[in-house]
């Protein structure tokens, strides 16, 4: 009797020691945080009927488009003009202020980043990225006001992507509609697709969805992906590592493909892991993509998953031009100029290396 007893005792040891481990490692895999929280971090507000109030922390700023004899810092002009009617999209396109004579220059498509839910094309901190990146390289910047989750999950900005690239083929085609910017100085077989943080996530699906079209006579001839924003369910050692980051921490990333990915999606959806293949994109495909451009920094979470992506990229035979910095963060060339400047040399030497190539993908 007591013998039966002291098992009983033992077990309900066990079963709390049990119990406690179990907690433990919950815990160790979602960080504390509330939902408002989460809110918080991002300055959003969910509404009844499923759409968020945004504030507006970055300012927004208007085109510029015209010249002000005045100033010492306008370095190109801006206009914004209408990209789809029903979906209400626009392009903002950027020129240099003072472009060489007689010379064609690429066309860059630009996608913002904030995560597919926040900011705009016109938000000040990727207006001026556009001028720089115009002026820098030089090019002509078509920088897309996609539709933002989750009052339009994804693929919609990867649909108003689509709808940029077909914009550019119309400018190319249509000689008598053409953009009067674009007509004096676009070069239609250097197109580049860019794209920062979600923006190079929609740069990659755009360009597989691209290489099914008939585009002539543009010529996609390259992609850039800067820190792009990509996630899945097991977690990275990065990721890991940097749950608690000041600029993406995971728990509010998780959050955010909530409202990103088709409702009831889990981050393994291919919008969300690239690396999910073989529900999607044949191997076949991958082959034909242009040549790459992948940035990322070591103290971003998200940068196991940019290597990840540039050997699979490698291994299906797509030439990509890796840089990976050390230290760094997430947006770290939106708030330092010396980081910013590396990048805009890192890409503009990325274009001008793969123009020189005679040879042209697909
Ligand atoms: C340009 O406009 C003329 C006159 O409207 C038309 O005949 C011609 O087909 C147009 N060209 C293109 C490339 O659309
Ligand atoms: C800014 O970026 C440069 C170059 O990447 C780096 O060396 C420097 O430490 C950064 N400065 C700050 C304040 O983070």
């Amino acid at each position: 009797m007591a013998m039966a007893i002291y098992n009983i005792f033992l077990l309900f040891l066990c079963f709390c020691q049990l119990g406690h481990k179990i907690t433990a490692s919950d815990e160790q895999k979602t960080p504390s945080h509330t939902l408002q929280e989460a809110y918080d971090v991002l300055g959003i507000k969910p509404n009844p009927d499923g759409s968020l109030t945004r504030e507006i922390r970055i300012p927004m700023v208007n085109a510029t488009p015209n010249v002000e004899p005045t100033s010492t810092t306008q370095i190109a002009l801006s206009k914004d003009i209408p990209l789809n009617p029903f979906t209400k999209t626009f392009i903002r396109l950027y020129k240099p202020l003072n472009p060489t004579k007689n010379s064609k220059i690429p066309l860059i498509i630009y996608l913002h980043g904030g995560d597919f839910v926040l900011f705009s094309a016109k938000t000040v901190i990727f207006h001026e990225f556009c001028n720089q990146i115009s002026a820098q390289f030089p090019a002509v910047v078509a920088s897309v006001e996609y539709r933002l989750a989750p009052e339009h999950r994804l693929p919609a900005a990867y649909d108003d992507a689509m709808d940029a690239i077909m914009w550019a083929r119309s400018q190319a085609v249509c000689g008598n509609g053409s953009d009067a910017w674009i007509k004096q100085l676009v070069d239609f077989s250097h197109v580049f697709l860019l794209g920062s943080s979600a923006g190079g996530n929609a740069v990659y699906h755009a360009a597989l969805r691209a290489l099914d079209l008939n585009l002539s006579p543009i010529k996609i001839r390259g992609m850039i992906m800067n820190q792009p924003y990509f996630g899945g369910v097991h977690r990275t050692e990065s990721e890991i590592k940097l749950s608690e980051d000041a600029y993406i921490p995971l728990y509010v990333n998780d959050l955010l493909w909530t409202f990103s990915l088709p409702k009831n999606a889990n981050r393994d959806h291919e919008f969300c892991n690239p690396l999910m293949i073989g529900r999607s994109y044949d191997l076949g495909k991958i082959k034909r993509l242009p040549r790459v451009m992948m940035k990322g920094d070591d103290g971003d979470p998200l940068v196991d998953r940019e290597k990840m992506l540039v050997k699979f990229l490698e291994a299906n035979g797509v030439e990509v031009v890796s840089i990976f910095n050390e230290g760094g963060h997430h947006g770290i060339e939106l708030s330092n100029t010396t980081a910013a400047q590396e990048l805009y040399d890192a890409m503009k030497n990325f274009i001008h290396s793969t123009l020189k190539f005679k040879h042209i993908n697909h």
